[in-house]
C-alpha cells in the first residue's frame, strides 16, 4: 500500500498535462459548418454558451475565419480550406490558453477541416476529437443547404457540375475541396486539393498518420434522417465503392482502412474510434442528446 500510495501522484503529475490555467478543464476548439458563422446566437453561440454552462471555468473557442462573422459566414463557401486549416494552426499555436491541449468539435464540414488540423499541426495537441455530422470521405450531391443559402447552394451546384476538378473551381468553391465523384475516381485522386491529400489519396504522408494517431479519441456522430449530406455513410468514414453511385461501403470495408493508410485501423484497435448516432436531420440534436452522449467527452 506505501509504494502505491506514494506513486499514484508522480505518475499524475508526470504522465498528464496540467491545466492550471483553465481550472482544471480541457479547452475547447469549435469550427462551424457551412452557411453557419463562429458566433450567430442562434447555433455556434448557443452550443458555446450551453458548454460554458455545464463545464464551469472552460475556455471554448469558436473559430472565425476572418475578420468578421460576415467574412466567416463567406470563407465558409469561398475560402480555400488549405488556407483555412493553415490560419486556424496559427491561430491556435499563438493562443496560450491552449498550450496544454485541447478538444476539438467540428460541425458538418468543420469536422473534417478539424481532422485536417490534427493530422498538419500537432501542436498544441488535439486530444480528443469529435466530428458532428461531418463529411469525412466527402459529399457526391448536395441535396439540400443548411439554414437559408438556398441560393448560394443553388450557384454551388452549377459549380460543382460543371468541373468540381477544375483548378480554378477547387481553388475558390470550399464544397468542391470534399466533392467526391466515385464515378470519376483518377480525377478526384489527382485533382481535389484538400480531400484527397488529407484521406491520402495520392500517396501516404506518414506524418498525418502519426499525427492523427496521436489522437485519444476519434468520435463520429452520425445523424439518422440526414438530408443535407450525400452520401450519409460519410459522416461515419464510409462512402459509395469506387466506380459506381449506389452501393456503399463502411470504413472498415475500405482500402484506405484495409491499408491503414492513415492510422484508422490502428486506432480503432486500440478502441479510440467511437461511432455515435442520433435521430433526426443534419445538425438537429436536443440538448437532453447532447448532454448524455457528447458532453461526457469534454469533462
Ligand atoms: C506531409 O504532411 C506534412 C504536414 O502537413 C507536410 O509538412 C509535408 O510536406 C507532407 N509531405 C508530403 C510528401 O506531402
Amino acid at each position: 500500500h506505501y509504494t502505491r500510495f506514494r506513486l499514484a501522484p508522480l505518475l499524475l503529475v508526470s504522465g498528464s498535462p496540467v491545466y492550471d490555467s483553465n481550472n482544471g478543464t480541457v479547452p475547447l476548439v469549435l469550427w462551424h459548418g457551412m452557411g453557419d458563422n463562429c458566433c450567430n446566437p442562434l447555433s455556434m453561440g448557443a452550443i458555446k454558451k450551453m458548454i460554458e454552462e455545464e463545464i464551469p471555468g472552460i475556455y471554448v473557442l469558436s473559430l472565425m475565419i476572418g475578420k468578421n462573422v460576415i467574412q466567416d459566414t463567406e470563407n465558409g463557401f469561398f475560402m480555400d480550406v488549405n488556407e483555412q486549416v493553415s490560419e486556424v494552426c496559427g491561430q491556435l499555436a499563438q493562443d496560450p490558453k491552449l498550450k496544454g491541449g485541447y478538444n476539438a468539435m467540428g460541425f458538418s464540414q468543420g469536422a473534417q477541416f478539424l481532422r485536417a488540423v490534427a493530422q498538419r499541426c500537432p501542436s498544441p495537441p488535439m486530444k480528443t476529437l469529435i466530428s458532428v455530422g461531418g463529411q469525412h470521405q466527402g459529399v457526391y450531391g448536395l441535396p439540400r443547404c443548411p439554414g437559408e443559402s438556398s441560393d448560394i447552394c443553388d450557384m454551388i451546384r452549377k459549380a460543382l457540375n460543371s468541373g468540381a476538378y477544375s483548378d480554378l473551381i477547387q481553388k475558390h468553391l470550399v464544397q468542391a475541396q470534399y466533392w467526391h465523384d466515385p464515378l470519376n475516381d483518377d480525377l478526384y485522386k489527382k485533382h481535389s486539393l484538400f480531400l484527397a491529400d488529407i484521406n491520402q489519396e495520392r500517396g501516404v504522408n506518414e506524418t498525418y498518420k502519426k499525427n492523427l494517431q496521436l489522437l485519444e479519441k476519434f468520435v463520429m456522430v452520425k445523424f439518422l434522417q440526414d438530408t443535407v449530406v450525400d452520401p450519409v455513410d460519410s459522416e461515419w468514414f464510409g462512402f459509395l465503392k469506387t466506380g459506381q453511385a449506389k452501393e456503399t461501403e463502411t470504413l472498415q470495408e475500405s482500402v484506405l482502412y484495409k491499408e491503414d493508410r492513415l492510422g484508422l485501423a490502428a486506432m480503432d484497435k486500440a478502441g479510440k474510434l467511437f461511432f455515435l448516432a442520433t435521430e433526426g436531420d443534419h445538425l438537429q440534436f436536443t440538448k437532453k442528446w447532447f448532454d448524455a452522449n457528447l458532453l461526457p467527452y469534454l469533462r
